[in-house]
């Protein structure tokens, strides 16, 4: 570790999810094919899950894949779906080393049987780490994650175990991918635009939005801490006064 150690780690956010976007426009910009720019992502997605880990973020959320872009060109699907396993395969004793577990969130089934193959090899062998937890999100969607929580919850009204009165927003967050884990704090979208493009939906009620005009392939170290800087000054802004903050 270096500068990274000078990070307060209380102002540090527990859990961070990222909109990865810019990719095919960072191509674009080179008269490179889209192709080029997520394999550069990838380069990112390293630096930013090896500085979320140095720092002390315990949850790192990546959107990698939604349901939407299953419409891509079939070229950029297989593209896309080829550089996960590759990444996948590649990690997987960095991941180790540093005490990282690899969760999935979405429909896993919906993707080639390779991927799911190294998905549930890494999943498994990282299982007890416990310095962070990298979510990926895979064919992901939140108002389909929301569906499939409240189809669970309807099932089970209907079969007579739960009373529709009772339903809380505790039973539905427990039934969400995310189960067990901890709301985002901050969400970074890089690339330019503003919106959550039906990223954690419900998760993300009361994190902090960071957007940055930075595309993915340009978002690294540096820019990550940039984020979690802005979000920590925000934190300490946050409903108290000066004197509040210099006494602790
Ligand atoms: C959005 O950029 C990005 C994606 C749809 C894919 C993100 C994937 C990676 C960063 C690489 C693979 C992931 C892992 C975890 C190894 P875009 O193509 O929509 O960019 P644009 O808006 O400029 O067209």
């Amino acid at each position: 570790m270096d500068e990274t150690t000078s990070f307060d780690i209380r102002l540090v956010p527990t859990h961070v999810a990222i909109i990865m976007d810019g990719n095919g426009r960072w191509a674009e910009e080179r008269n490179k094919p889209r192709l080029a720019g997520h394999k550069a992502g990838v380069d990112s997605v390293r630096a930013v899950v090896e500085t979320a880990r140095d720092i002390g973020v315990r949850h790192l959320t990546l959107y990698a894949f939604s349901t939407e872009n299953w419409q891509r060109p079939p070229t950029e699907v297989t593209g896309l779906m080829k550089l996960l396993r590759t990444y996948l395969e590649s990690e997987l004793r960095t991941m180790l080393k540093n005490d990282i577990r690899l969760f999935c969130l979405g429909q896993r089934e919906r993707l080639p049987v390779d991927v799911r193959r190294v998905l549930g090899t890494v999943m498994e062998e990282t299982a007890d780490c416990s310095g962070m937890t990298l979510n990926l999100a895979l064919s992901y969607g939140g108002r389909n994650e929301m569906m499939r929580a409240v189809r669970q919850l309807a099932k089970q009204c209907v079969d007579g175990e739960l009373d529709y009165r009772s339903l809380s927003e505790d039973m539905l967050t427990n039934l969400l991918d995310t189960a067990g884990q901890p709301d985002p704090d901050l969400l970074i979208r890089t690339g330019g635009e503003h919106r959550l493009s039906n990223f954690l939906l419900w998760q993300a009620s009361y994190a902090e939005l960071y957007f940055t005009e930075t595309k993915w392939p340009d978002f690294r170290k540096d820019q990550l801490l940039e984020a979690v800087a802005a979000y920590g000054r925000k934190q300490r802004r946050f409903g108290k006064t000066g004197a509040q903050l210099n006494t602790g």
